[in-house]
């Protein structure tokens, strides 16, 4: 068997001490022709393996270097260097894979993230980026669990679809039509009739409708799947393929929904701090550090683990966003007209800068926002009794601003149908959405959470571009 190795993880933390053992790797560095830092991706630190000098083939020795590939068989000793308590003093080494220094383009030194990026085929085997990915995999699984231990169904809602769930028209087309000769009717228009699915589909922007069909048989369900969004936003916090992970309640209102959704990220925050400590310190230094580039005022209150701790043990700040209108037309920076979009008025839709204010500068702690005007929302939220607005919820985050977006469902079906025509969604198309309400109709509710906005709050990485693997955006799709 090839594959009879021990991950580095477990050389150290494990109890192998004076046992022979094989590991496999990817040099960091080599120094002296003596001492290899390997590091197999289990873990954010380096096992120091050390060849005996004049032990080893001097043709062996010019094949280690900074990216190679080795197996390493070997004794695990106690080390007398700083730095690390073991080390595996090799007897036997082979190099698995060779990697020519001059053209590698990861140096045992500091890169940029703008740098990486272009490499994110190789980014991987950087510290940074070995510690998000770790700590993706572990949110992923942590979320996974807190639904299941709720009782919780996972729903595999459709990537292709026929409908805008969100109504926003920032969809991406799915056909099979040959675009520089598509099927077309006598008037020049797309014959949709020929095409794959004999209608007009697109990548789904929410798996929400489909969850909440679900929800109204099965009680709870969850998605946890990519979701695409044809946004020109070239921010960083957009991405054009993002995943999403989306609740639905039966029998639930707005603040079950809230409940829920809290509950929900100080649970998978405390998983982190449990599980993935190594990774979160480095993360956690390496912010400060790069803090350090900034003016103070600029530099975040808390450091990364404090303002994760902070998350789990303090109840989110509950409000309207009429409260919050107030709050922030009568802020000094509103006054000082520090905000790029001055607040003036009720009913306008919350930037990016006003929601930050409020999280960072007025509350000091993660906040939830309810009953928005009904014009700046989704055509399938529960309108509340005033007319105006309806019983939607937006958690906004420290660093982020929005987090969640959710809502309670409107259930009745008089009431829904009547916003759909206002909001010119196709009624007849989702007649099946609608027999929901036609065929034991209950209050329900739901929230998406943006699975990569959660991971630059935990990672505290400033670029949504940097915690997911491939990122699409607006003019790259590379890799
Ligand atoms: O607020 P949104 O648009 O809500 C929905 O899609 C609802 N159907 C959710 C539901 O009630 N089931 O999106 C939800 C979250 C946002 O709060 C944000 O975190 C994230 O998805 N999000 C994005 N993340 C990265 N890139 C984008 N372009 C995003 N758009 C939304
Ligand atoms: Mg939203």
């Amino acid at each position: 068997m090839f594959n009879k190795r021990v991950r580095i993880k477990e050389v150290l933390e494990g109890d192998l001490l004076n046992r022979e053992i094989t590991v496999m790797g990817w040099v960091r560095t080599f120094r002296n022709n003596q001492f290899i830092a390997l590091n197999d991706g289990s873990t954010n630190s380096n096992l120091q393996v050390v060849l005996e000098l004049g032990k080893f083939d001097e043709s062996l020795l010019k094949r280690i270097t900074t990216g190679a590939a080795l197996k390493i068989t070997g004794i695990l000793v106690a080390s007398l260097g700083k730095g690390q308590k073991v080390e595996l003093k090799a007897q036997k080494a082979e190099v698995l894979g060779d990697s020519d220094a001059e053209k590698f383009p990861l140096q045992p030194k500091k890169h940029s993230l703008e740098f990486l990026r272009e490499i994110a085929h190789l980014r991987f085997r950087t510290n940074t980026f070995g510690a998000i990915f770790r700590i993706r995999h572990s949110l992923a699984f942590a979320i996974h669990q807190f639904f299941n231990q709720k009782g919780f169904v996972y729903l595999h809602s459709p990537i292709i679809t026929a409908s805008d769930a969100e109504g926003a028209g920032e969809t991406f087309h799915v056909t099979s039509f040959d675009l520089e000769n598509p099927t077309k009717n006598e008037d020049g228009s797309i014959n949709y009739k020929e095409d794959f699915f004999g209608k007009p589909t697109n990548l789904t922007v929410s798996g929400q409708l489909e969850a909440e069909l679900a929800a109204l048989a099965l009680g709870d369900v969850y998605t946890f799947g990519p979701t695409f969004r044809a946004e020109n936003s070239n921010t960083a916090r957009h991405l054009a393929e993002f995943w999403m992970i989306e609740p639905e309640m039966a029998f639930s209102d707005l603040e079950d929904d809230m409940n829920l959704a809290e509950e929900f990220i100080k649970y998978i925050i405390k998983y982190i701090l449990e599980n993935n400590r190594e990774d979160l310190d480095f993360l956690a230094t390496r912010l400060t550090e790069e803090e350090k580039q900034k003016p103070q005022n600029e530099r975040s209150e808390m450091r990364l683990i404090e303002k994760l701790e902070f998350v789990t043990n303090n109840d989110f700040e509950r409000l309207t966003y009429t409260e919050a209108i107030e709050i922030l037309k009568n802020s000094a920076a509103n006054k000082k007209k520090k905000f790029q979009y001055p607040v003036d008025k009720w009913g306008i839709d919350l930037q990016s800068e006003h929601e930050r204010y409020l999280v960072e500068k007025h509350f000091k702690k993660p906040v939830i926002l309810i009953n928005y005007p009904k014009e700046i929302k989704a055509f399938y939220m529960r309108q509340n009794d005033d007319g105006k607005t309806v019983a939607a919820m937006d958690i906004l985050a420290p660093g982020i601003g929005e987090i969640v977006g959710g809502s309670q469902r409107e259930e009745r079906l008089d009431v829904l149908e009547k916003r759909m025509r206002e909001m010119n969604i196709p009624v007849e198309e989702m007649n099946w959405y609608l027999d929901t309400r036609r065929f034991g109709t209950v209050p329900h509710a739901g929230f998406g959470l943006g699975f990569e906005r959660l991971m630059l709050f935990v990672t505290g990485m400033t670029n949504i571009r940097d915690v997911i693997p491939f990122p699409r955006f607006p003019k790259n799709a590379e890799f």
